[in-house]
């Protein structure tokens, strides 16, 4: 009875995983619904809500299949239940509850991004994750839907230090992906593109709130640079200028975060950090983050590639520490769209 099954429909990947009592994901599957959305250039929350109905009770049952682990070795459900779209989070939530009474077992709602801020504290076969959850660290999440710096206090203890005052990091490479053609998410796109010897400073993007006294960040500002820059220009000069223009635009994100990250931790004096969430899985902020470390000599943790984009072992790790320490959600446990950690 030690280990936790872990459930994320929180958005549009449905993901389902068993960690063991030691922080070893024993397997993490994600059933991507990228291509459903990709036709409408963003995600359908109904459509969303419907694949997950699809999608998770076969993967739950996948899950048990490939490990081996049985409802005996269960010591408790973990599911996210806020924030996210509604209908997505109904799904998770309400076949976590099912099972949890089925099986008798315990179930435990996780907020999205605690299980986002845990990711680089994962462990498995080929991945020994980082082990300063129980000490200060300053947490950086960038994703789709969130940008946001948290000063952490011991696991459980947060402190929100800024957050994006208009879009998300991860929203701000999908609508310049957008603009430029490329196919839906763009954020791996763009990241593709501007490794294709792009110059990042071919052309000239804005910092926004780069030198403003706060953690708080901006990109609308950037997007709408971009997109006056690119309507002067010919489809032709866009194509041939693609790798800078991607290069450039990712660049001008990335200064952004990891000057605002670099600051944070001299003010703080912090001794570790993470980045993590679907944007730090963009090379260029995996390079600038190793920099500021390295500048600063502190010590870094990013999650493997598997665990930047949503996926339910985070879920599950956050489950399993909070399961550990006796805590339980009650069967009526709402699911919140909106929530702060
Ligand atoms: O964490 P996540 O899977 O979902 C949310 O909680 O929002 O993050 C998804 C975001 C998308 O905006 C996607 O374009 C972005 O992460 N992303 C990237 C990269 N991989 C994913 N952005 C930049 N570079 C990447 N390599
Ligand atoms: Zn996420």
């Amino acid at each position: 009875m030690n280990h936790v099954l872990a459930i994320e429909t929180s958005c549009d990947d449905t993901s389902v995983a068993l960690l063991n009592e030691d922080r070893q994901v024993l397997c993490c599957l994600v059933a991507s619904q990228d291509l459903v959305h990709a036709p409408f250039g963003g995600v359908v929350p109904e459509i969303a809500s419907r694949n997950h109905t699809e999608s998770l009770v076969p993967l739950i049952d996948q899950a048990f299949s490939q490990t081996g682990v049985t409802w005996d070795d269960v010591l408790g459900i973990a599911v996210t239940s806020r924030p996210g779209l509604v209908g997505s989070l109904i799904v998770g939530l309400v076949t976590a509850k099912a099972l949890a009474f089925a099986q008798a077992k315990p179930f435990i709602g996780v907020h999205h991004i605690e299980g986002h801020i845990m990711a680089p504290f994962l462990c498995d076969k080929q991945h020994t994750g980082a082990d300063f959850f129980e000490d200060d660290f300053l947490a950086l999440v960038v994703s789709g839907g969130h940008t946001q710096l948290y000063k952490v206090q011991g696991f459980g203890n947060y402190t929100c230090l800024g957050q994006t005052i208009d879009d998300a990091a991860g929203e701000a490479f999908d609508k310049f992906a957008k603009m430029m053609g490329l196919p839906y998410p763009g954020g791996v796109q763009v990241d593709r593109l501007a490794a294709q010897q792009g110059d990042p400073k071919a052309f000239r993007f804005p910092r926004p709130l780069l030198n403003e006294d706060n953690f708080n960040f901006s990109f609308s500002g950037l997007k709408s640079s971009a997109q006056r820059l690119l309507e002067k220009m010919s489809l032709e000069e866009r194509e041939s200028s693609q790798a800078d223009l991607c290069a450039s635009y990712q660049a001008a994100i990335v200064d952004v975060l990891s000057a605002k990250l670099k600051r944070a931790l001299e003010k703080t004096h912090f001794q570790n950090f993470v980045v993590s969430g679907g944007v730090s899985a963009n090379s260029g902020l995996r390079l600038a983050c190793d920099k500021v470390a390295r500048d600063l000599n502190v010590q870094l943790a990013l999650p493997p590639l598997r665990y930047c984009t949503d996926n339910a072992a985070m879920i599950g790790l956050v489950g399993l520490l909070r399961l550990q320490k006796g805590e339980s959600s009650p069967l009526e446990l709402k699911p919140y769209p909106r929530a702060s950690l």
